[in-house]
């Protein structure tokens, strides 16, 4: 809902429980007034006209309260907009017009000496509490006007109230680490997270909480920012000396420069959308969750199938026998989706060659991959393949025929990682190749599933040739984009993974063009329920793919742990299986049988019910996850080690009714409400590496 007043110029946003409202002075400042609990444009009214900071010499009263700092003028903090044009930079913008459509807010201003239009847009829907935000910029000069270079052009600012204490936290790593939770203390000054990579990166989610130092799981006012971008991207989050916080993100790591825009072109930038609890960390997660599920994920009501993914079990040494061999055991597991990984296409033996050439191997697939699919298909599975379409190696026909399709710089080293380099797809004749030669791959057999991977950073962005090279870092996430959409809508029976090495490129883009995201290479069970601890932060279990693979981990760290854990860990997402099925023994296979069939009972629970984190990992105790979803609810419960002979505390299970009953549908035994909730369910883990699930029903009002 969005409601109007201080004649005009104040704007008030409501969602479910919060509110957001901002005001233009007479002097054509937007100016930030509440990002919190509802009000109503009375009191958004009062706020307006509480007076600014008193002027003081090297204090700008503008700092921290602005909606979109530019560059130039009365500030000093970092500008979310800085412009050039004809060797000036700077903005100075005068208020043109405001517009309401649907949910969406438009603030127009205008820059007559740029020639360049600023547009504000923000949406918040009455289904939630989170706010997207996001700015276009458009050069509105004649054909004789100098270029707009847009130095730095951010999506949004968003800003803290001055307060005692602030605390950030965010999430980091590196490859087979990821989405690791760190929490810290805001010092005055600046915290900034970001990539320089061309990829949303290992090393840090475009996600941030801040709260004042107390807030909980369950408590605590907490306000977090998501970026939408799956490039080079910076989030630098600032306090004042004031004790207000002010923080800016959008794409691309510095100021070197994004993009041209000649008279008439428009850059619109990703959406960096905020949400505010008051119900702490909890609630924030569940809030963005369900906003995902809702307007971001496609299909997302859809439950995602268990997949069997060949990777760890054969590496590069694929051929189609094999394959058969391990369908017909996933098959026999209750494995839905059959997925065939890296090796089915050119000379693709090792990571030395084949990439760019997606055909498949003649030797490996004589007929192609239609046979295997079929058989796959008669086997009860749907079909997927692994591709890496951003990418070529040199060895590959593609190289040889177009060696000029990389980025590269001209007459300097094309620097190659996995012995691989990374196509350009700024130009239209690279995204041209890859339409073709995709959509004739999910042409040529009847494949359900992509995964689609990206096996490196940018290195050498270079575009010889071009006018305006470094475009490539924006230009290749839209050709992305691009290509994604039109598969998708070319081929809109076909599912894709987001993948990149694990987690390289998880981030509000490219999760509203996949379905599921590959959450680490890391497959150890235990090492995993830390980083899904992270991805939580921000991102359902509808999307986060985990493996059961083999013990010891083949991966990892070698470490050796129990099926029953491997499974309990994996059920935490979208269940998939990554071992090599061969050498599991008939034991072990029909322990694997039960535990997908209990997984697709609980399924929908998890995939579409209520996260609750009850207790983190870490620390060598006891872990748990709730999800509750109408009358069922399920905990996944993981020990880490037992020490002392010390029974596990129970876990005090959230989101329940302490006036009903439910019953434990392995057991048939019946908890009151209010004991799991007001004491908690005891889990009986007990040693090492040990882990439970928990399937409750409702059953009956308790007398
Ligand atoms: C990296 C991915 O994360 C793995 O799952 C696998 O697909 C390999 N690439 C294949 O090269």
């Amino acid at each position: 809902m969005i409601e109007i007043g201080g004649n005009g110029r104040l704007w008030l946003l409501s969602g479910r429980r919060s509110s957001y409202a901002l005001h233009l002075t007479d002097e054509d400042a937007l100016l930030h007034l509440h990002w919190g609990p509802r009000l109503t444009v009375p009191d958004a009214e009062a706020l307006a006209a509480e007076p600014l900071p008193a002027e003081r010499g090297f204090e700008s009263p503008l700092d921290g309260r602005e909606e979109y700092p530019v560059e130039g003028g009365p500030r000093f903090v970092r500008p979310a907009l800085s412009v050039r044009a004809a060797g000036v930079r700077g903005t100075e913008w005068r208020f043109q017009e405001s517009a309401v459509s649907g949910d969406e807010l438009r603030l127009r201003f205008h820059d007559p000496l740029h020639h360049l239009d600023i547009t504000l847009h923000y949406r918040m829907r009455d289904d939630g509490d989170v706010i997207e935000r996001w700015t276009t910029l458009t050069h509105t000069g004649t054909p004789d006007d100098a270029p707009l270079e847009l130095l730095r052009a951010d999506s949004a600012a968003w800003s803290l109230p001055a307060g005692e204490r602030h605390r950030l936290s965010h999430l980091y790593g590196r490859w087979a680490a990821e989405s690791r939770l760190a929490r810290t203390d805001l010092t005055p000054g600046e915290k900034v997270i970001g990539s320089r990579r061309g990829h949303t990166s290992h090393q840090h989610l475009p996600w941030i909480a801040i709260d004042d130092g107390t807030a909980t799981e369950e408590s605590g006012e907490v306000h977090s920012c998501a970026l939408a971008w799956s490039g080079s991207w910076r989030i630098a989050v600032q306090r004042l000396a004031d004790g207000t916080v002010q923080t800016v993100g959008g794409a691309g790591h510095d100021e070197a420069g994004l993009l041209l825009l000649a008279p008439g072109e428009s850059f619109t930038t990703p959406v960096f959308a905020g949400l505010w609890t008051q119900r702490g960390f909890g609630a924030a997660s569940r809030g963005w969750h369900a906003w995902q599920l809702a307007h971001v994920i496609p299909g997302a009501h859809q439950e995602r199938p268990v997949l069997y993914n060949s990777w760890e079990a054969t590496e590069f040494e694929v051929s189609e026998e094999q394959q058969r061999s391990l369908a017909r055991l996933a098959a026999g597991l209750g494995v839905e989706l059959f997925v065939v990984d890296d090796g089915w296409f050119g000379s693709r033996t090792s990571d030395r060659a084949g990439l760019g050439d997606w055909t498949p191997n003649p030797d490996r697939f004589p007929q192609g991959l239609k046979p295997l699919a079929d058989e796959v298909h008669g086997l009860g599975m749907r079909f997927g393949i692994w591709v890496e379409p951003e990418m070529v190696n040199a060895d590959s026909d593609l190289y040889r025929a177009h060696p000029d399709w990389v980025q590269h710089h001209p007459g300097r080293t094309r620097t190659e990682f996995r012995n691989q380099l990374v196509l350009n797809l700024a130009r239209p004749d690279v995204r041209a190749y890859l339409w073709e030669r995709l959509d004739t791959l999910l042409s040529s057999a009847p494949i359900d599933y992509v995964k689609w991977d990206f096996n490196r950073s940018f290195t050498d962005p270079g575009w010889p040739g071009d006018p305006y090279p470094q475009r490539l870092g924006i230009e290749h996430v839209r050709g992305l984009y691009d290509l994604l959409g039109r598969l998708r809508a070319a081929h809109p029976g076909v599912a894709f993974e987001s993948c990149s090495g694990g987690g390289g490129r998880i981030d509000l883009g490219i999760l509203g063009l996949t379905d599921q995201v590959w959450t680490s290479d890391n497959t150890d069970p235990l090492d995993r329920l830390a980083i899904q601890h992270g991805f939580s932060q921000l991102h359902p279990a509808r999307v986060m793919a985990a493996w059961v693979t083999d013990s010891p981990n083949v991966m990892g760290n070698q470490r050796t742990s129990g099926l029953g854990f491997r499974f309990v860990s994996a059920m935490a997402g979208v269940l998939g299986i990554g071992g090599d099925l061969t050498k599991w023994s008939e034991a072990e296979l029909t322990e694997a049988r039960d535990w997908v069939a209990l997984y697709k009972r609980i399924r929908p629970v998890v995939q579409h019910g209520e996260q609750y984190r009850l207790r983190p990992p870490g620390g060598g105790g006891l872990s748990a996850v709730q999800y509750v979803r109408g009358e069922e609810t399920v905990v996944l419960a993981w020990l880490h080690a037992q020490s002392y002979g010390e029974p596990q505390p129970p876990l005090r299970l959230r989101g329940l009714d302490p006036d009903s009953a439910y019953e434990d549908l392995a057991t048939g035994t019946v908890h009151r409400g209010a004991v799991l909730s007001h004491h908690g369910l005891r889990t009986g883990l007990r040693g090492d590496l040990d882990a439970a699930v928990f399937h409750l029903r409702r059953t009956e009002q308790v007398g």
